[in-house]
C-alpha cells in the first residue's frame, strides 16, 4: 500500500463496493433511536426492523423495492461509558458500516462478498493470513463457506454459544425480543508486538488486544418473542456491522484508534491547549475529551437537548465527564467547544447536518460547560477534603455523595470516578437510599405525585406556553392551515429536530387539529411541510393549552421553527362532527321522553360512534327508543342552522344552554345551539349546550341516526350507543341483508319471516312431544319383553338388573322404578348406553342398602 487509507476514504470504498454489488445507498439514520427498544441508535440494522420484518423494503426516493442496501450508521453506545478512554478499543460514539439483505441473498454471499471486501487487491488488501473468524457452535454452513471457498484453515475457526456469536448477544435467552440471528465475527491479528497471545487461546479468554474484532457478520432469521420464543421470520436476512474506528486504525496501522485521522487531530488540540502532551496508554483524560466532544457535537447536531431526562440527561453525563478531564489537565475555561470545529472537518463530509449545525453544537457545549466548571470547582474542592480523612479501601458514606449530589449537582459518577482515584469506594446503596427519601418527599410534597419524566415536560411545555402563548385553535372553521413548530416533545424530553421514522409530539402555534376533549376523539391528519410530511394519529391538549400532535414522521426531517400545514383528515371529522351534534338532539331528545331527570353522565363521540351515558332508573322500552330516535331524526329532517357564541357562564345559563354537572367552566363559555326545535307531544324541544366540540353547520349533515343498543352500566345509570350518517348506513344495510339472508335460508321473505318462524316452533313443539312419547314407548316394550332381565343376591340383597338400548338417561329412572315394583327386588338396576341408574326398596334402605356405593362398584 503506498499511503494508508483515510476513514473517509475507508467509508466510500466500502459503500461503493456494496453499490457495485446492487445495494442501495441510503443516508445514515439520526442518532434518535428509529424504534422505543433504545434511547440511541446502536445499530446499522436498528431502522431496517420493519423491512427484516417483513415490511416491503421501499425506500422515499427510490423507485420499486430494494433488498439490497447499505449503511455507515452513526452509532451510540453508552452503556459502558466509563471504560471509553480507560481502554483503547471503546468508543461512545461508532460509526458503522453495513451491508443488508431483506430476504434477498443470505450467508454464503454475505460472507463471499466481505471476504472479497477485505483481501480484493483494489479493495482493503488484507492479507488473508491476518484474518481469524469465530462462528456460532453448530453452523455447519458458515464453516463450510469460509474454509471451502475462502481457503481459511479450521484453525483460524473458533466456535462459540449464543452469549457471543448470536446477535444481539444472548437474544434467545435475555432478548430484547425482534430481529435475530447466529453470526460469525471477523478478526484481524495485529501480530505479536500487541499481545503475546495466541487465536487458540480467544477460546477461553475471549478478549485480546491483539486480535481485533473488526465486522460481524449476522444472519436475521429469528424473530424473538417473549419469553425466549424464535419464531421464523417471513424470509432470511443479512445484517453486518463493521466498525469503522477499528478498521481505520487497522489500515493506518497506528496502535489504536486515537491515534487514526479522525482522532489524532482532536487528542493533538487537546495536548496544545493544555500543555501536557499525549503520551499513549497513560493520557486517559486527551482520550475522554476527544471521545466524547465527538460523541456530544454528532448528537447535539440531531436535535438532543442537554437536559436533566431521557437522552439529554445522557449526552449531558458524557459532556461533564469530558469537562471534569478538561479540568484534571488543568483547564479552568470551556474549552471543549473549540473542539466541536475539528469534529466538523473531520465527519462534516459523511454527516452534513453537523457542518449545518455548527454553530448551534458549539453554543450548547459551551453554555453547559461554563455551567459544569462551576459546579466541578465547589463540588471537587468538597469532595477532594473529604476523602482525604477516609482510608484507602474505605467507603464514603451514602448520605455524602448524596448531598454532593443534590447540592452542587455533583454527579454520582463523577463522584464514583474520583473516590477510585483515592482507593476510595462508594456506598451507593446508601445513596439510592438518600435519592429515593428525597423523592418521596417531593412526591408527598406535589398534590400530583407527578413523575420526574413528566415533570421535566411540564416545565419545558411551561416555558413554550411562556414565550409563545397557548395555541391558536382554528378547526371550528377551517381544517388546513399553516403554523410553525413550537416544540418537539419526545419520551420526556424536548428536541430540536425529528427525523423520518421517528415520532414525538409536536406543539404546534396554530392549528387545525381538534384536541381530545367534552368525549370528542382527537383528530388526525397530516403535517405537511418543505421537503417532509408526518402522520398525526391523535391531538391532545397540554394543561397550558397547548396542542401535543402525535406525530410519526414519514419523509424529511422536522425541524422546531418550521413552518408546517397542517391538514386534518377531513372524512373523519365530518363523521365525529356528525356524531357530536347527534350526541346533542340524542340528550335533548331523551330528556324530553323521559323526563329532565335524565343527566349526561359521560360520552364519547368519535368518526365512528356515539356511545351516551345518562343518569335514568330504568331500562328504556323498546317505544322509547324509537321515539328518542324519531325525534333525533326529525331535526336531522328539518335541517336546521347549528351555530355557537361565545358568552359569559351566567349569559348561557339565562340562555338555558345545558351545563354538564360538576363540570369546571372558565369565565367565558362557548355555547352550541341548534336552531329550530321539533314537536313533541305538546311542547318544543330545543338543544343548546355548553361544549367546546366540533359540530355540523346544519343538522342535515347528520343525514340518518340510529340507535344500536341500550343497556344499564351501574345502578341508574344507563348507556346509548347511537350512529349517525355513513356509519348509520351501513349499520341498517348490514341488518337488512343478514335479515334478508335469514329468511332466503327459511324459504320466505323478512315479511314472511315471523310467520314462517311460528310455524317452525310450532312443528318443533309436536316433534318434541312425539319424540317423548315414543321413548317411553321402546322402553316400556323392551320392559315388557323382559329384555336381559336378571335378578342375583349382592351382599344379603336381591339385586334385579336390566339392560335397554336406545333409551335416553332421562327415561332411566321411571325404568329402575318399574323393575323394582316388577321384581319385587330390593334393588333395581337399569343401564342402557347413555347412562345407569340405581334404585333402592325403602326396606332395602332401612336395612342398609346403599344405591350410590352401588354405582360406584358397578362403575368399576
Ligand atoms: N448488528 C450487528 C452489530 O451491531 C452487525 O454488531
Amino acid at each position: 500500500m503506498t499511503s494508508a487509507l483515510t476513514t473517509a476514504e475507508i467509508r466510500e470504498k466500502y459503500l461503493s463496493f456494496f453499490e457495485g454489488k446492487g445495494h442501495l445507498r441510503l443516508p445514515s439514520h439520526s442518532l434518535i433511536a428509529p424504534d422505543p427498544t433504545t434511547l440511541f441508535t446502536v445499530a446499522g440494522m436498528q431502522p431496517f426492523k420493519p423491512q427484516f420484518l417483513g415490511a416491503a423494503a421501499r425506500f422515499p426516493g427510490h423507485e420499486g423495492e430494494r433488498k439490497r442496501v447499505t449503511t455507515a450508521q452513526k452509532c451510540l453506545r453508552v452503556n459502558d461509558i466509563e471504560n471509553v478512554g480507560r481502554t483503547l478499543r471503546h468508543c461512545s460514539l461508532l460509526e458503522m458500516l453495513g451491508n443488508f439483505s431483506f430476504g434477498d441473498y443470505f450467508k454464503r454471499d454475505a460472507i463471499l462478498f466481505a471476504w472479497e471486501f477485505l483481501t480484493g487487491a483494489e479493495w482493503l488488501a488484507l492479507d488473508p493470513a491476518k484474518l481469524h473468524v469465530t462462528i456460532y457452535k453448530d453452523d455447519q454452513e458458515a464453516f463450510d463457506v469460509w474454509t471451502r471457498e475462502c481457503g481459511l484453515p479450521e484453525e483460524r475457526i473458533l466456535r462459540f454459544d449464543a452469549d457471543e456469536n448470536f446477535w444481539p448477544a444472548d437474544a434467545p435467552a435475555k432478548g430484547p425480543n425482534g430481529p435475530c440471528g447466529p453470526c460469525s465475527e471477523i478478526f484481524y491479528d495485529r501480530g505479536p508486538d500487541f499481545g503475546s497471545d495466541t487465536w487458540a487461546d480467544y477460546q477461553e479468554t475471549r478478549e485480546s488486544a491483539r486480535f481485533l474484532e473488526i465486522w460481524n457478520l449476522v444472519f436475521p432469521q429469528y424473530d424473538r418473542q417473549d419469553g425466549g420464543v424464535l419464531a421464523d421470520l417471513p424470509y432470511k436476512n443479512i445484517d453486518t456491522g463493521m466498525g469503522l474506528e477499528r478498521i481505520a486504525s487497522v489500515l493506518q496501522n497506528v496502535p489504536d484508534f486515537y491515534s487514526n485521522d479522525v482522532f489524532l487531530p482532536l487528542v493533538t488540540r487537546v495536548a496544545e491547549l493544555s500543555g501536557k502532551p499525549y503520551e499513549g496508554v497513560t493520557s486517559l483524560s486527551h482520550r475522554v475529551i476527544a471521545e466524547h466532544v465527538r460523541s456530544v457535537s454528532m448528537t447535539v447536531a440531531d436535535g438532543v437537548t442537554l437536559s436533566n431526562t431521557g437522552r439529554g440527561y445522557v449526552i449531558r453525563k458524557i459532556l461533564r465527564r469530558a469537562s471534569r478531564h478538561a479540568y484534571l489537565l488543568g483547564l479552568r475555561e470551556p474549552v471543549l467547544h473549540t473542539l466541536v470545529g475539528l469534529v466538523v472537518e473531520r465527519m462534516g463530509g459523511a454527516y452534513p447536518e453537523l457542518r449545518e449545525r455548527q454553530a448551534e453544537v458549539e453554543a450548547a457545549i459551551r453554555a453547559e460547560e461554563t455551567r459544569f466548571l462551576t459546579t466541578l470547582e465547589s463540588g471537587t474542592t468538597r469532595l477532594e477534603a473529604i476523602l482525604a480523612k477516609i482510608e484507602k479501601g474505605e467507603m464514603l458514606s451514602g448520605t455524602e455523595a448524596f448531598t454532593l449530589y443534590d447540592t452542587y449537582g455533583f454527579p454520582l459518577d463523577l463522584t464514583r470516578e474520583i473516590a477510585e482515584e483515592y482507593g476510595v469506594g462508594v456506598d451507593e446503596a446508601g445513596f439510592d437510599r438518600a435519592l429515593e427519601e428525597q423523592q418521596e418527599r417531593a412526591r408527598a410534597g406535589s398534590k400530583y405525585g407527578k413523575s420526574e419524566l413528566f415533570g421535566d415536560v411540564q416545565e419545558a411545555l411551561d416555558e413554550v406556553a411562556r414565550t409563545h402563548g397557548a395555541t391558536d385553535f382554528v378547526g371550528y372553521e377551517d381544517l388546513v392551515t399553516e403554523g410553525r413548530v413550537l416544540a418537539v416533545v419526545e419520551r420526556g424530553e424536548t428536541l430540536t429536530r425529528l427525523p423520518a421514522g421517528s415520532a414525538a409530539q409536536v406543539v404546534l402555534d396554530r392549528t387545525p387539529f381538534y384536541a381530545e376533549g367534552g368525549g370528542e376523539v382527537g383528530d388526525r391528519g397530516w403535517l405537511e411541510w418543505q421537503g417532509g410530511r408526518g402522520f398525526v394519529r391523535d391531538t391532545r391538549k397540554s394543561p397550558q393549552g397547548l396542542f401535543l400532535h402525535d406525530l410519526t414522521v414519514e419523509e424529511g426531517e422536522l425541524t422546531v421553527g418550521a413552518s408546517v400545514r397542517g391538514v386534518v383528515d377531513l372524512p373523519e371529522r365530518l363523521s365525529t362532527q356528525r356524531h357530536h351534534t347527534a350526541t346533542h338532539l340524542l340528550h335533548a331528545a331523551l330528556r324530553a321522553v323521559l323526563g329532565s331527570g335524565v343527566r349526561q353522565a359521560g360520552s364519547l363521540v368519535s368518526p365512528d360512534r356515539l356511545r351516551f351515558d345518562f343518569s335514568h332508573g330504568a331500562t328504556l322500552t323498546p317505544e322509547q327508543v324509537r321515539e328518542v330516535e324519531r325525534l333525533v331524526n326529525r331535526w336531522v329532517q328539518a335541517d336546521f342552522p347549528v351555530t355557537y357564541a361565545y358568552m359569559s357562564l351566567d349569559e348561557a345559563r339565562a340562555t338555558g344552554a345545558m351545563a354538564l354537572f360538576g363540570e369546571k367552566y372558565g369565565d367565558t363559555v362557548r355555547v352550541v345551539s341548534v336552531e329550530g326545535g321539533v314537536p313533541f307531544q305538546d311542547h318544543v324541544v330545543t338543544s343548546r349546550e355548553l361544549c367546546g366540540g366540533a359540530h355540523v353547520k346544519r343538522t342535515g349533515e347528520i343525514g340518518s341516526f340510529v340507535i344500536v343498543s341500550e343497556e344499564g352500566l351501574a345502578a341508574g345509570v344507563r348507556r346509548v350507543e347511537a350512529l349517525a350518517g355513513e356509519a348509520a348506513t351501513a349499520y341498517v344495510r348490514e341488518q337488512l341483508t343478514t335479515l334478508s339472508d335469514l329468511a332466503l335460508t327459511l324459504n320466505t321473505n323478512p315479511a314472511g319471516l315471523a310467520e314462517r318462524l311460528a310455524g317452525l316452533q310450532g312443528q318443533l313443539r309436536d316433534l318434541n312431544a312425539q319424540v317423548t312419547t315414543l321413548r317411553r314407548q321402546l322402553t316400556q316394550a323392551q320392559m315388557g319383553g323382559g329384555a336381559a332381565q336378571d335378578v342375583r343376591e349382592l351382599g344379603g340383597f336381591r339385586v334385579a338388573s336390566l339392560r335397554l338400548t336406545g333409551v335416553e338417561a332421562s327415561e332411566l329412572r321411571g325404568a329402575a322404578d318399574d323393575l323394582l315394583d316388577r321384581s319385587g327386588a330390593d334393588l333395581a338396576v337399569v343401564a342402557s348406553d347413555r347412562g345407569l341408574v340405581v334404585k333402592a326398596s325403602r326396606d332395602a334402605v332401612s336395612r342398609g342398602a346403599h344405591a350410590g356405593q352401588l354405582v360406584g362398584k358397578l362403575a368399576l
